[in-house]
């Protein structure tokens, strides 16, 4: 373990690829590697990919031509790409661009010692296998040093949805829970750590159902009431919600778990049935809103965010009218939407396509919609008094930033507040994408 030689990655796409990050730069130190900010002195550079729509996939291809002339200079550099461009693409990214060494599949970093050697050795590698055996079991104990006061734990991967514009399922696989034992081994060791706020993670985090120590499967609600229960940890969110796998018990949950905080990633994607249908989504906008109905019954303060694509194949104006009324009707605290981007091996992408004009006009309405609802959301929190866990310090001197309950950015200035702090702030001030406040 000589930890001279530099690890360089960049991250793209969801936040498993930020947690993944962090396992390959751990599973990566017992050969030597450090991490490093700076690519010009890295020995080793991993891009971490995104395929979700063509300009996440195009970016890598960019970046990989601007890396060329660090190769010229350092010919000991190692070029790598994992995530999920490097699923779906394989062999091919080689054939595109041949400084490329190594090609590692989500599903394989365990194995990244071996490939980075083998690389070094001579000669291209790619895995992108799915194996047999699991990755998490295979990457080992994580570092005992202490870290920041939030962070993300994976607990679920995959996805068996296959909605028809998706490219997740052929790139991370099926959907496979980790034992409950594991997630609540890897939280308490966070915590011991310095994390005061964890963030379950997975493509469909609430069709969860790992394993528990007494051999039954476990929901997602039942592994949440389970890490409410250690000591030091403040706070629990999860992300990314199906719709059809919010149960009662989750549900109640969010009214009953006092850390599990109050804000719900619950993506729609369209308001009109006909194109829920056409995308293989398996439920209707009636019963997304009665969903969300009960779910505010439970929690009357939650705030719901969502996913949107406009311009999927054969959606009418009449269908995308549909969509701007589900929205008016939910109001969204938080919403990220796209235009439908054709993504090769889904079904949708082999469909007549919307005009990319008539879709671009359309994301612009609802975005105009969506961010009114956000700022509106957003001001209603000003002369509240929220708790707020103190992340890092602002760009202004004496000032820390920090997120309240509804995962708002919120600036204090003055008083006497560590990294790490949760503390009731009194909302004076709404700003575009922040909240301003004080000490309460
Ligand atoms: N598992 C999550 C979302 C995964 S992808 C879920 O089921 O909701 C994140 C978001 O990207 C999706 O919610 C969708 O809005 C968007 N997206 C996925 N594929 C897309 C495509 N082909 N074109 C445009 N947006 C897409
Ligand atoms: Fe993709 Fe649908 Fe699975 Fe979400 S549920 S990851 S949108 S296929
Ligand atoms: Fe992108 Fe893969 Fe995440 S396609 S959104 S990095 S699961």
């Amino acid at each position: 373990m000589t930890g001279e030689r530099k690890l360089y990655i960049r991250t793209y796409g969801c936040q498993m690829n930020v947690y993944d990050s962090e396992r390959m730069a751990e599973a990566l130190a017992p050969s030597g590697y450090a991490l490093t900010d700076t690519p010009e002195e890295a020995d080793l550079i991993l891009l971490n990919t995104c395929h979700i729509r063509e300009k996440a996939a195009e970016k890598v291809y960019s970046e990989l031509g601007r890396l060329k002339p660090l190769k010229s200079a350092n010919p000991d550099l190692k070029i790598g790409v994992a995530g999920c461009v490097a699923q779906a693409e394989g062999e091919e990214i080689l054939r595109r661009q041949p400084l490329v060494d190594l090609v590692v599949g989500p599903q394989s970093y365990h194995r990244l010692p071996e490939l980075e050697a083998r690389a070094r050795a001579g000669g291209a590698v790619v895995d992108t296998d799915f194996p047999a055996e699991d990755k998490f079991e295979h990457l080992g104990a994580r570092p005992k040093a202490s870290r920041g006061p939030t962070a993300f734990l994976t607990v679920q991967e995959g996805c068996d949805k296959f909605c028809a514009f998706c490219v997740v399922p052929y790139t991370r696989g099926a959907e496979v829970s980790r034992p409950v034992e594991r997630v609540l081994a890897e939280a308490r060791d966070l915590v011991a750590r310095g994390v005061r706020e964890i963030t379950l993670l997975g493509q469909n985090v609430n069709a969860y159902h790992g394993i528990g120590p007494d051999g039954e499967d476990w929901s997602l609600a039942r592994l949440i009431r389970a890490l409410a229960e250690i000591e030091g940890l403040a706070r629990i969110r999860y992300t990314t919600s199906h719709p059809n796998d919010m149960t009662d018990d989750l549900i109640a949950a969010h009214g009953e778990v006092e850390k599990l905080m109050p804000y719900l990633h619950l993506p729609v994607q369209s308001g009109s049935d006909r194109i829920l249908k056409a995308m293989n989504r398996k439920h209707t906008a009636e019963s997304y809103i009665r969903l969300i109905e009960r779910i505010r019954a439970a929690r009357p303060d939650i705030l719901i965010s969502g996913d949107f694509i406009v311009g999927f194949p054969g959606e009418t104006e009449e269908d995308f009218e549909a969509t701007l009324a589900l929205v008016r009707e939910v109001r969204y605290g938080q919403c990220y939407s796209f235009r439908y981007s054709p993504r090769p091996g889904t079904p949708a992408a082999e469909r007549a396509q919307v005009a990319p004009e008539v879709a671009s006009e359309r994301l612009t309405r609802l975005q105009a919609l969506l961010e009114a609802q956000q700022r509106e959301v957003q001001q209603e929190m000003v002369g509240r008094t929220l708790e707020v866990l103190f992340e890092k310090p602002g760009r202004m001197a004496g000032q820390m930033v920090g997120k309240s309950p509804h995962l708002h950015a919120v600036h204090v200035s003055g008083g006497d507040i560590a990294v790490g702090d949760i503390r009731p702030v009194r909302i004076t001030a709404s700003a575009s994408h922040s909240l301003a406040g004080e000490l309460a």
